[in-house]
């Protein structure tokens, strides 16, 4: 059932076998996107292709690809269930180790999956809150592309869990930008603040969701510059993505965010997305 992709292929995972010599391999030099499926049938697919070509055009790596074909079928072929699918395309291979590239290499694509919960039947209590600390974005100045140069991301999730927390938020000129792979948000007296999109943070998709489902219930929100004190005495914080949904953070560097526990408008945002994703899927 382990069925992947592998440059205009579908073959079990260990037959999948990419060149030493892959750019992707040898520099980072990749870009991805992590996909939901829920039912065979992609969640909000047309934002996460924009995405990728958003990524592809922005470091000039070609992008000629059938992109839904592949990743319907590589879903099908893995049972059509509840799924999160990675796709990364890389430069391609050259045969030899340089910088330089030449604009007609062939791009590497690979596409597997990984089973993921539907949010709405999984339920609220599914959810286990997170404790976070704040670390340096020592990241780069394109962080809207979804580059696999993924190591300060790593490095500091790995810090986190070292201090017995399980995310990391990274905090550039003394503003938060976001988390390790998510999305940030906090509320004060009823109000929804996140960090304004620009080339600091990622355009998350599940970000823009939730942006969309708080102004369609009136829920207020603004888009703005978030400090480590407004963190701290924030009433609730939440980190978002696509394969984690929505998850409140209740402890951040030690300090009890709120009451330390999830609050009610990270209740009712929860709500609100598990029932648009129910009535998406089940069209109830
Ligand atoms: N990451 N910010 C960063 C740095 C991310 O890596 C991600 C997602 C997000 C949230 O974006 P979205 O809502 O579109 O998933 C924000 C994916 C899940 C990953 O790297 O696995």
């Amino acid at each position: 059932m382990n069925t992947v992709y592998l440059n205009g292929e579908f073959l079990p995972a260990e037959e999948a076998k990419v060149s030493v010599f892959d750019r992707g391999f040898l520099f980072g030099d990749s870009v991805y996107e992590v996909i939901p499926f829920y039912q065979g049938v992609g969640f909000r697919l047309q934002a996460h292709l924009d995405r990728l070509n958003h990524s592809l055009r922005a470091v000039r790596i070609k992008n000629e690809q059938h992109w839904e074909e592949i990743l319907e079928s590589l879903v099908a072929r893995n049972g059509g269930g509840n799924l999160s699918v990675y796709l990364q395309v890389t430069r391609g291979s050259a045969g030899k180790r340089s910088h330089a590239y030449d604009d007609s290499l062939e791009p590497t694509v690979f596409a597997c999956c990984t089973p993921i919960k539907d949010v709405w039947k999984a339920g609220v209590d599914s959810v286990v809150p997170l404790k976070a600390i704040v670390t340096e974005d020592l990241r780069w100045h394109r962080c809207d592309i979804k580059s696999t140069c993924l190591l300060p991301n790593i490095l500091v999730l790995q810090q986190a869990k070292d201090e017995g927390a399980q995310e990391a938020l990274f905090s550039r000129n003394d503003k938060l930008t976001e988390g390790s792979a998510c999305n940030l948000f906090l509320v004060k007296r009823g109000v929804i603040y996140t960090p304004k999109r620009s080339s600091e943070i990622l355009g998350g998709i599940t970000r823009e969701l939730i942006l969309e489902l708080a102004d369609k219930h009136a829920i207020q929100f603004q888009e703005v510059d978030i400090d480590y004190q407004q963190l701290l005495v924030a009433d609730e914080v939440w980190v978002s993505s696509s394969t984690r949904g929505i998850v409140p953070v209740i402890e951040v560097d030690g300090h009890k965010i709120g009451k330390g526990q999830s609050g009610p408008v990270w209740h009712k945002m929860f709500e609100l997305f598990a029932d648009f994703q129910r009535k998406l899927m089940t069209g109830l």
